[in-house]
């Protein structure tokens, strides 16, 4: 039936299903959220039973596959929901999710924005994870057959995701992990940090993945895990280690991001958590001898976590430093990119242009009305505890 059918009219089909998905999810949001089967005429083997994600996330192929002008071979492989189906680099790919973010009148915007508007329905409402059960913020495209679940029961340890209770009862008498898989790369009283490669574990990346995005508005969901390493961070008692929050980081950035996605699980947020894992990740830059910045874009909150840690760390070594200093010698000394060393400086009016050169204005009283308005320092990373080398392709 696909081979019949031309790419323009399964897109214009599947739009209306997700339009019909979506105004029927809405409508019953507030309710049981219930989500209605699809009925369909035509090439029901393939859409009957698919509920909204799935729609969504085969009209975003769609609109992907139109880009690149790839056959319907490839079409109906991607029917198979196959996570890297769409053979692309990850340099492709996000240079194709900047597109369809900036490039709106290059796309067709209407489906553009329907499918943003879509996305922005949350589908899971709430799950549990260890000893909390936490309403969730945003869309994530779990696994279809995950999607007439409103709760999601995740193994706290190895991130499986299950439907019910009983499920995660019956799977944690078999999961022997009472910590994230990896190598413990820090640990400093209670404080853990583990280090998952996501070609050895793709599942548990996989599974972070679908974990983060439900807090995570505006990043691309990757599932192309082996590029990444994942930072986990744990509480560890008794009973295991706890994860706490997450940063990934890709192996090899052209772009020098020392960090992907950042998260810290809502019940643990506004501790100094995020503050940490922020700093954390400038010291994997100093141990590699290299700046780093966190990928674009940054959300509000991922933007005010950095400013304030910006901030603390540049204005705490211009109360120290008692001769001029340049922007190239502090990236130096923090391994934060000049580029946002600049904008941090002159979004507190601290930068100056003369005479051809941008000088640093630092006023003592200023510098500490700016420090105090800049939050709380967050959790110290203990920097003798971290036991770690950068990583090399092996083989
Ligand atoms: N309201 C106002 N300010 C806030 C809030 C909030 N809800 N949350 C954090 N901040 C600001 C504050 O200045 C805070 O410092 P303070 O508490 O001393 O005033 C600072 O950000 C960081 O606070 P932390 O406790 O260190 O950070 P937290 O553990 O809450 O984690 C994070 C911050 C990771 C951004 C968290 O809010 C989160 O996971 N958000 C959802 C996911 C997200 O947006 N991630 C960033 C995406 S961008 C990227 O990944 C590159
Ligand atoms: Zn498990």
């Amino acid at each position: 039936m696909l081979e019949q059918l031309d790419l323009d009219s399964v897109e214009t089909y599947i739009d209306e299903k997700v339009e019909d998905k979506a105004t029927s999810l809405k409508m019953t949001r507030h309710q049981k959220r219930k989500i209605d089967e699809t009925h369909v005429k035509s090439i029901e083997g393939l859409m009957s039973g698919l509920c909204l994600s799935s729609l969504i996330l085969i009209q975003w192929r769609l609109i992907l596959m139109k880009r690149w002008r790839t056959s319907l071979e490839e079409v109906s492989y991607t029917w198979s929901f196959q996570a890297t189906s769409l053979k692309m680099t990850r340099h492709q790919k996000r240079k194709i999710d900047e597109t369809h973010v900036k490039g709106h009148e290059e796309l067709d915007a209407a489906s553009l924005r329907e499918h943003e508007e879509i996305t922005k329905v949350k589908n899971i409402a709430t799950i549990e994870l260890g000893r909390y059960e936490i309403e969730t913020w945003y869309f994530s495209p779990f696994p279809p057959e995950y999607n007439d679940s409103l709760k999601l029961y995740f193994c706290e340890f190895c991130l499986n995701f299950l439907k019910s209770k009983e499920q995660l009862q019956r799977h944690t008498k078999k999961c022997d992990l009472k910590h994230p898989p990896g190598d413990e790369i820090y640990r400093s009283g209670t404080l853990s940090m583990f280090e998952v490669d996501g070609k050895k574990n793709k599942v548990y990346g996989q599974n972070l993945c679908y974990l983060a995005k439900l807090f995570l508005d505006h990043k691309t969901l990757y599932y192309d895990v082996d590029l990444f390493l994942f930072y986990i961070l744990c509480e560890c008692d008794d009973r295991g280690c706890h994860m706490v929050g997450y940063f990934s980081k890709e192996k090899h950035s052209e772009e020098s991001y020392n960090l992907a996605c950042i998260l810290t699980l809502p019940p643990y947020q506004r501790k100094g958590y995020g503050k940490f894992l922020i700093a954390f990740s400038y010291e994997l830059s100093k141990k590699e001898g290299k700046v780093g910045t966190p990928e674009k874009p940054l959300s509000d909150l991922g933007l005010l976590s950095y400013r304030g840690y910006w901030t603390r760390v540049l204005l705490d070594i211009l109360k120290k430093h008692k001769s001029n200093i340049s922007i190239k010698e502090l990236s130096d000394m923090t391994a934060i990119k000049a580029d946002d060393i600049l904008s941090t400086l002159q979004t507190l009016d601290l930068i100056q242009y003369r005479k051809g050169q941008h000088v640093i204005c630092a006023d003592p009283k200023v510098l500490d009305r700016h420090l105090k308005a800049a939050g709380r320092g967050g959790l110290e990373v203990n920097v003798s505890k971290l036991i770690w080398t950068p990583y090399k392709e092996q083989g």
